[in-house]
């Protein structure tokens, strides 16, 4: 963990603390609850759809660790701690797991000792680095993770927050170039397709002074996974990636997207 502490900007809402509002945590700001009642009241579905990425978040890292017997995780725009964290879940199943968490948020900084919990056979670093920055990311990752060894890079939620699209897919291109074959690719992200409350609260949320977010199709986001060798069920609603009870009906759909990928 970096010594240098970042100024926190309590002026403006920041993505980090607004999710962590919706999500139910206390890690917050007047401006982030201002911004985030703003957006429920256009868009109530908001924190069920928060709620619905981490459910995913968790199925993916527990099928990751379990099944597809991952053993080193590196979480990029991992927000502040909450439950079921990547190294929890990971570790309940692997306690040898290691994770690397990155954020560029000086509150996710000042609160990321609550992600260093290790199991004592593994290990959890956090790295305070920007998504601009892969090779950083990486290099800073090296230092606990064998990058010779498969990796489960996980991706949920923060590639919104880059404007361009095509510089978002060059990101994950970039991050995906310094692991070898046989890692992962996690992503989870907002999507534009159910509903347009909530496309609207999002251009509203936009101009708050926060750091943009863009909701994407659900082809753009599978886009992020091309030339991977998709696990199933694929890109589909995160409520629909392999559901842990699924009844009669396919849970509602939600406009979050989401998928794993392997890399080849
Ligand atoms: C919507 S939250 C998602 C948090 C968590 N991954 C989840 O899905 O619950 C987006 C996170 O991305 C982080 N973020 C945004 N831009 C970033 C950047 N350029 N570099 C690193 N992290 C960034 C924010 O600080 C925030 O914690």
């Amino acid at each position: 963990m970096n010594d240098h502490q970042p100024a926190i900007d309590t002026t403006v809402p920041h993505s980090a603390r607004v999710w962590n509002y919706w999500l139910g945590g206390k890690d917050n700001y007047p401006v982030d609850r201002e911004a985030g009642d703003q957006f429920l009241q256009a868009f109530p579905g908001i924190a069920q759809m928060a709620r619905a990425s981490r459910a995913y978040q968790e199925r993916a890292v527990r099928h990751l660790a379990g099944e597809l017997g991952i053993r080193q995780f590196l979480d990029v725009g991992t927000g502040l701690p909450t439950h079921n964290n990547t190294h929890e879940v990971a570790q309940s199943v692997a306690p040898d797991a290691r994770i690397v968490y990155v954020d560029n948020d000086p509150l996710v900084l000042t609160h990321a000792r609550a992600l260093l919990t290790s199991t004592p056979e593994g290990r959890t670093q956090y790295v305070h680095a920007d998504l601009y920055d892969p090779e950083a990311i990486l290099e800073q990752a090296g230092e606990l993770l064998d990058l010779d060894q498969p990796v489960g890079l996980m991706l949920l939620g923060v590639l919104g927050h880059v404007q361009e699209y095509d510089e978002a897919v060059s990101i994950v291109r970039r991050l995906l170039a310094g692991l070898p074959p046989g890692s992962y690719l996690t992503v989870s992200e907002g999507s534009n397709v159910h509903s347009e409350e909530n496309v609207e609260a999002q251009d509203e949320y936009n101009e708050s002074g926060a750091v943009p977010y863009i909701p994407r199709s659900p082809q753009q986001i599978g886009g992020y996974l091309e030339g991977l060798e998709l696990v199933e069920p694929g890109v589909v609603s995160v409520t629909r990636w392999r559901p842990v009870v699924t009844g009669d009906n396919p849970p509602a759909e939600v406009d979050q997207y989401g998928g794993v990928g392997r890399k080849v």
